[in-house]
């Protein structure tokens, strides 16, 4: 790994928004306590509105003591020491310069946009312009990274002015999940998955992203994204590459996204005509979830829109290990429950020996990684079903289970916050669990294909009820191929 220097300073942008406030601030307090931080590091917390340091760290105590782990005193003396506030516009090259008695003496801060993507180019101009942006630094940023190849191209191509690529960490939440990162070492820990891991062997993948929350006060965003845009484009494109990827040499952050790289390259382009077979949107109506009544997408969003709230398609990798391998990817809002979960169905056996009354028993071998709501691995194994029987052997499918509740319990029983993870990697500069630009234009590039096919084929959502599994298309689809949703 490239010797890069440990961050002495984090300048969290949009210190006063939700992400920062319950993510991010909470998370930096979680590393602290565990004694994460380096000695003197600082967080300068930064958004317009003009608050005292006090009144920001009262704010931010309140919502720390809301959290289930509380706040332990000493943890929070040493903890609000670090943390200074600085009301400011960074937009302008003032606002940025205000930030400059805060990091006196810092060598190697960091710069978190917790903000709105359209606000990136401005901050990295005025970084630069009040010469905060050196090459000790490094800059992240959530996503939307744009909202189609162009306009990601567009922001990639600003920040690329300021800051050099391998300073650039692009976050992608669900990199830091440790089911996520489980993904990795289930693959390439073992000897046992990895002979198994192609067409041979597989029948095909499901990845489920499905929530119970819809999107109510969020609508302005996301109705300029939709599901495809929100949660496939990033989120489930990630977890397809980490299931899909090649072995890579080694955990450099190159050699672990040139292999995302070239699974993204490799996803068959869809065309007007196979987008109507292999793709659903829905969006959903009224309806009843966890027992109480929501209200259907356009009546939160007060007008008729066009977008979709859930996204169900067939993803094809062309390449030798996945050639003929379908992908089935699913996510919705306001879905009966909340599930993300990676599937992988084997073939059945190639013959049974175990005669008519227990072959309706045999069921293929599945191994299905949960990330939430509980994180849990399981692999189930054909068994014979203890007790006599007569006419031929009776067959039982039972699940190994990697159960990673116990495994909390053991390490204090807190489920660690996603970012928590990815805010260490930013501090010591490994990126191999951030987006690179080449990631982040192939996932587009593919993702503009679907898009512009439905809107070449005129595929509106269809209507869902708010708590049902989506559109009736959507089992019509997987089952056009003859598989099930593994429900
Ligand atoms: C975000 C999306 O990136 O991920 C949201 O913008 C979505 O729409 C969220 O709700 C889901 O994250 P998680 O960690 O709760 O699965």
């Amino acid at each position: 790994m490239p010797a890069t220097p440990q961050a002495d300073a984090i300048v969290l942008f949009g210190a006063t928004g939700d992400l920062a406030r319950r993510m991010l601030l909470a998370s930096l307090y979680f590393l602290d306590a565990d004694g994460f931080l380096p000695k003197d590091f600082r967080i300068v917390a930064t958004a317009r509105a003009d608050l005292t340091r006090d009144a920001f760290l009262e704010q931010t105590h309140t919502t720390l003591a809301e959290r289930p782990e509380g706040v332990d005193a000493a943890v929070w003396t040493r903890f609000a020491a670090r943390l200074n506030y600085v009301g400011a516009d960074a937009t302008t090259a003032e606002g940025a310069q205000k930030l400059k008695p805060a990091l006196e003496g810092c060598k190697a801060p960091f710069f978190y946009l917790a903000i709105s993507p359209s606000l990136y180019e401005k901050v990295c101009i005025s970084l630069a312009a009040a010469g905060l942006a050196t090459d000790d630094t490094r800059i992240v940023l959530e996503k939307p990274i744009g909202r189609d190849l162009e306009t990601s191209r567009h922001i990639n191509t600003s920040l690329g002015a300021v800051f050099d690529e391998n300073q650039i960490f692009r976050i992608d939440h669900y990199l830091g999940k440790e089911t996520v990162q489980n993904l990795l070492a289930l693959r390439f820990a073992n000897t046992l998955f990895e002979p198994l891991w192609n067409n041979l062997t597989i029948d095909h993948v499901q990845i489920t992203v499905a929530e119970t929350e819809g999107v109510g006060a969020r609508w302005p965003y996301y109705d300029e994204y939709g599901a495809l845009r929100d949660m496939l484009q990033n989120h489930m494109l990630q977890l397809l590459c980490l299931v899909a990827m090649e072995p890579p040499a080694d955990m450099e952050p190159d050699s672990v996204r040139n292999e995302k790289v070239k699974v993204l390259r490799s996803l068959r382009r869809f065309t007007r005509v196979d987008v109507q077979a292999a793709s659903v949107r829905g969006q959903y109506t009224s309806g009843v979830v966890g027992g109480k009544s929501v209200e259907g997408y356009e009546a939160e969003r007060g007008e008729k829109t066009g977008t979709e709230t859930f996204v169900a398609l067939r993803a094809d990798i062309d390449n030798w290990r996945w050639a003929g391998v379908p992908f089935f990817l699913r996510t919705g809002k306001r879905m009966p429950e909340k599930r993300t979960q990676v599937a992988i169905q084997f073939k059945p056996v190639p013959h049974s020996i175990f005669g008519s009354a227990s072959t309706g028993d045999l069921a293929p071998n599945r191994l299905v990684i949960d990330l939430q709501p509980d994180e849990d691995i399981k692999l189930s194994l054909m068994n014979k079903a203890p007790g006599l029987s007569q006419g031929g052997m009776r067959l039982q499918s039972l699940p190994l289970s990697l159960s990673l509740l116990r495994t909390y319990e053991g390490a204090g029983g807190r489920r660690r916050i996603a970012y928590e993870r990815l805010l260490l990697d930013v501090i010591h500069g490994d990126a191999t669990l951030f987006v690179r630009r080449d990631e982040v234009d192939e996932a587009w590039r593919w993702v503009d294909g679907v898009a512009d096919a439905w809107a070449e084929a005129g595929l509106r959502p269809k209507p869902y009820a708010a708590g049902s599994w989506g559109p009736s298309g959507a089992f019509a689809l997987i089952e056009r191929f003859g598989r099930d949703w593994s429900d």
